[in-house]
């Protein structure tokens, strides 16, 4: 079994290769990542995985490699993904996620690769109107990030009802945790994820960690998120892969599923437990609400766990040690 992997070298990416490797004894790995955010570190160093430092927006580059190696599936993590910047950039955000993704998708027709598992996110269902959010909640994305992962869940669609693609679009919530031996981790800059910014704090690498209003309608008033540990999301893509790689010849099949733990945690619990885990007391410093951020965002996951069988194993804490490990030993 061949597949490719887009933005393999990212926080993500590189936790599935990882697991990739374990999970299929004889898998080939083609990574390709431009490094615009990843780190070449986070790749195993295995003759099964070989390293492609393209853009999926470089054609010339990417072609000779889906001829030569002809996939039998492609892992799509490739993008940005900043909230924040996409409202500033929106730009650079359609051109990336989205131009980006259709110049993928337009050589993987060429070469007859015809089975995709994407990276979709929560931000697509917008805010909530109900809690937790199930795949039948509508989407309205508040955010040009939001609408760029609309856009490729959309465009999948339309290569299923067109030419017989099949797709997974996976909707997580909020990524967290690091591997168990602490040898990858999370590495953004910046880093705008709640669990290493208050691990910072506690390693003295940041004065104070913000929490950005303790007065929402929650029980100790800061906001509610879905934390995921990686290995749960790698777990998940596995089994999605499973699905679309056992299809028979001329069958092709869809879905979107949420990937989250059904169990939210407010700012405040994340700060109080990566103390305990930590053994050390961190600073805390209240400022105002940012705008559009909802009071809470959970997941229901049954869908993951009928279509998938897929049940997360990490909780809270453990994503916390496992973050914390890295945190204090990390290499990139
Ligand atoms: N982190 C989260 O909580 C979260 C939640 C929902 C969805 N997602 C999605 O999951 C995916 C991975 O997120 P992440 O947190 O690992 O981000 P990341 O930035 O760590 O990883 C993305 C990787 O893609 C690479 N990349 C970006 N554009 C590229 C291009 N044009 N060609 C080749 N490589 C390119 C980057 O260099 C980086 O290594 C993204 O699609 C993101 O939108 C993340």
């Amino acid at each position: 079994m061949k597949i490719l992997v887009t933005g393999a070298a990212g926080y993500i990416g590189s936790h599935f290769v990882k697991k990739a490797l374990d999970r299929y004894p004889t898998v080939k790995v083609l990574a390709v990542d431009d490094l615009r955010e990843g780190h070449a570190q986070a790749l195993p160093d295995s003759e099964r995985v070989t390293f492609h430092n393209i853009s999926i927006a470089n054609s010339e580059a990417l072609d000779p490699v889906l001829a030569a190696e002809k996939p039998d599936a492609v892992v799509h993590y490739a993008a940005n993904a900043y909230v924040g910047e996409s409202q500033e950039k929106p730009f650079k955000y359609f051109d990336n996620n989205v131009a980006g993704s259709l110049n993928l998708f337009k050589l993987l027709a060429r070469h007859g690769v015809n089975k995709v598992i994407f990276s979709s996110s929560c931000t697509t269902y917008g805010n909530p109107e109900y809690i937790p959010i199930d795949e039948k909640h509508p989407q309205s994305p508040i955010n040009v990030y939001g609408i760029t992962k609309l856009m490729i869940e959309q465009a999948l669609m339309g290569l299923h009802l067109a030419s017989g693609w099949s797709y997974i679009s996976l909707r997580y919530f909020n990524a967290a945790g690091a591997d168990d031996q602490a040898a990858i981790g999370e590495s953004h800059e910046p880093e705008t994820h709640l669990i290493p910014l208050v691990l910072q704090t506690a390693l003295g690498r940041r004065e104070e960690i913000g929490i950005y209003g303790d007065d929402y309608d929650t029980e100790d008033g800061t906001c509610i998120r879905d934390y995921v540990h990686v290995y749960d999301l790698a777990e998940a893509h596995c089994l999605a892969l499973d699905k679309l790689l056992a299809l028979k010849e001329g069958d092709s099949t869809f879905d979107a599923i949420n990937l989250g733990t059904s169990r939210g945690a407010s700012v405040e619990e994340v700060i109080k437990t990566c103390e305990k885990v930590s053994g050390r007391s961190i600073k805390r410093k209240v400022t105002a609400r940012r705008p559009g951020d909802p009071a809470k965002l959970v997941a229901d996951y049954t869908r993951a766990k009928e279509i998938l069988g897929w049940e997360p194993k990490y909780d809270l804490e453990r994503i916390i040690e496992t973050a914390w490990a890295w945190e204090k030993s990390r290499q990139y």
